[in-house]
């Protein structure tokens, strides 16, 4: 296990069970998780590098306190491009699971200067009997001076896919949705599941607490379980955005879909003392080709 002051700090999770899964703590971020047949199931680019400052593209980045670029800090927030630490004395988490990690991001007093709050948050990564992998993430107001804080917060799961003109997404046909490729303005989702021809970054609000993604090459599903998020975020560059993208390579849109468990349209409100838990797991499971 690497110290938390490393830049490479991998934490592997779970070898020889499931696959092997690799949280980093910088960003405490799940980069890797397998199925039985030892498949990767996330999607990271060939063009990063694991270094700060830029977060890492692809995994699981945790995007706290800010979704998007919907505030005054940094895009997506910064828990992603800090360096956690292993919580050794964690709370009860309720598990079934015997492979599991907990980490913990607390603020410096530098980062107080930009965002004036104090908090904890934990993270628990936890891999399922059937190779699920689940992620809790609790977040507790420890300000002192009585203040509320306010939060957006994203599981910003980029999966692997092996051709996304062959993906299908179901359970967000006919939501409302904000398109942030129009001004964030707001439409309807029409007609039947969601397939994919050009760039997509929608945010849709309401989203069920199942969505399903459903790789027809690969014959695999992805269901994704959210609990408390409400919103449901679907990122694809395609090949122009992809070009200007410096940590990503130029045909890799084609392999990846992000599908994020999220509350990014209203953000959560949280008074001193009291915390909140947020969700997210993702199965792993095989469908027939009728
Ligand atoms: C998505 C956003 O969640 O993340 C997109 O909806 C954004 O607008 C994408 O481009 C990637 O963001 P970043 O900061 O990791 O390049």
């Amino acid at each position: 296990m690497a110290g938390s002051g490393s830049e490479r700090a991998a934490v592997e999770l779970c070898k020889g069970i499931n696959g092997l899964d690799k949280v980093y703590l910088y960003g405490g971020h799940v980069t890797s998780w397998r199925n039985d047949q030892r498949e990767e199931l996330l999607f990271v680019s060939t063009k990063e590098i694991f270094k700060p400052p830029k977060a890492i593209r692809g995994g699981i980045p945790i995007c706290f306190p800010q979704f998007g670029s919907n505030g005054s800090l940094e895009q997506h927030g910064f828990a992603r491009n800090k360096f956690w630490s292993i919580d050794t004395d964690p709370p009860p988490f309720p598990t079934t699971s015997k492979s599991f990690i907990d980490l913990i991001l607390k603020p410096s007093e530098e980062d107080m200067q930009k965002w004036p709050h104090s908090y904890e948050f934990r993270l628990r990564v936890a891999l399922g009997n059937g190779g699920d992998l689940m992620l809790t993430s609790r977040v507790r107001n420890t300000n002192g001076d009585g203040k509320p804080f306010t939060f957006a917060f994203a599981y910003h799961t980029y999966f692997s896919v092996s051709d996304i003109s062959e993906v299908r997404v179901e359970g967000l046909e006919t939501l409302d949705y904000l398109d942030n490729l129009e001004n964030k303005e707001r439409f309807t989702e029409q007609g039947d599941a969601l397939t994919f021809e050009s760039e997509v970054d929608k945010v849709y609000l309401g989203a069920p607490t199942k969505i399903a993604i459903l790789d027809h090459e690969k014959k695999r599903t992805f269901v994704l379980r959210k609990d408390g998020l409400p919103d449901a975020v679907v990122w694809n560059p395609w090949d122009k955005k992809a070009k200007t993208m410096t940590d990503f390579g130029d045909d890799e849109y084609m392999h990846m879909l992000c599908v994020e468990a999220a509350a990014a349209e209203k953000p959560i409100t949280l008074k001193p003392g009291r915390g909140v838990e947020r969700k997210t797991g993702t199965v792993s499971g095989s469908f027939k080709l009728l």
